[in-house]
């Protein structure tokens, strides 16, 4: 595949420098999508790709989809870490948490960093996921980039990584709080018993119906009382229809529970 060409393209039409993300994941990736609009070279899909708008901004989303860091939309998860106390009672109960389409891990390892900072002595389990083995074992090394730890704050960036040249580790003890496990969330079955549920930036990528499943599997597997946190842009304007209450914008509750 001539990468350079379709580096180029990128670079000009939505400002994404590719040879920070070359990969071969990430030309597997290019190489799926184009099968999938039916191009046969990257003449023929840069041609495609100028012509429609729609499938050049559904390109975009596919590019960006593994991205992830620590802290995500910061304020989300300060809210997240309020609500984690007002309602789940982390002192006493052990909790159960699932990271669904966990990416590289900095979403679970922010969860655990959360979680050692309001019980410093108490291990909750972490359960991680994504669909994509490759990240999987990205998220098992736990190394970052600058960019991805930006939103973590001096004191934690000090107390949960190490810092190799530019790189930053997170420590053993977060590392050792989380399972990674390869799932799809549209075609294997849901663990059940989880107090939190975290899935942020992937059911944008699918449509209303499937997302609607994905959501009434996560009210199954949420224990009375629990809680889903969602992305962002992911507000979901049909809560009520689906057994939830709202906690927060971003937050939904399982009704019951204490
Ligand atoms: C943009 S990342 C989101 C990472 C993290 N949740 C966050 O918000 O930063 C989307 C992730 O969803 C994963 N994914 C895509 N389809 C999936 C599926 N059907 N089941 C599970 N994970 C999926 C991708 O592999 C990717 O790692």
């Amino acid at each position: 595949m001539d990468f350079d060409k379709i580096e180029k393209f990128v670079a000009k039409e939505y400002g994404i420098n590719l040879s920070a993300y070359k990969s071969k994941q990430l030309i597997r990736r290019i190489e799926n999508f184009m099968q999938r609009v039916g191009a046969k070279n990257e003449i023929e899909f840069i041609n495609i790709l100028s012509m429609d708008k729609n499938i050049s901004k559904k390109f975009l989303d596919h590019l960006t989809i593994n991205v992830s860091e620590f802290f995500r939309n910061k304020d989300l998860f300060l809210d997240l870490e309020r609500k984690i106390k007002e309602h789940l009672n982390p002192e006493k109960n052990t909790l159960k948490i699932w990271s669904a389409a966990c990416s590289i891990g900095a979403e679970p390892y922010t969860l655990a960093i959360i979680l050692d900072k309001i019980t410093p002595n108490k291990k909750h389990n972490i359960l991680a996921t994504d669909i994509d083995q490759t990240v999987l074992e990205q998220a098992k090394q736990g190394i970052y980039n600058k960019n991805e730890v930006k939103n973590v704050d001096d004191d934690l960036l000090k107390k949960y990584f190490i810092q190799v040249q530019d790189k930053y580790q997170i420590i053993d003890e977060i590392k050792k709080r989380v399972i990674f496990k390869k799932h799809d969330l549209i075609m294997d079955s849901y663990e059940t018993g989880f107090d939190l549920i975290v899935c942020r930036n992937v059911v944008i990528y699918f449509t209303q119906e499937t997302k609607n499943e994905i959501y009434r599997k996560f009210y199954t597997s949420l224990k009375p009382g629990g809680l889903l946190f969602v992305g962002a842009t992911e507000s979901i304007y049909n809560y009520r229809e689906l057994g939830f209450e709202k906690a927060s914008t971003f937050i939904y509750r399982k009704p019951g529970g204490n």
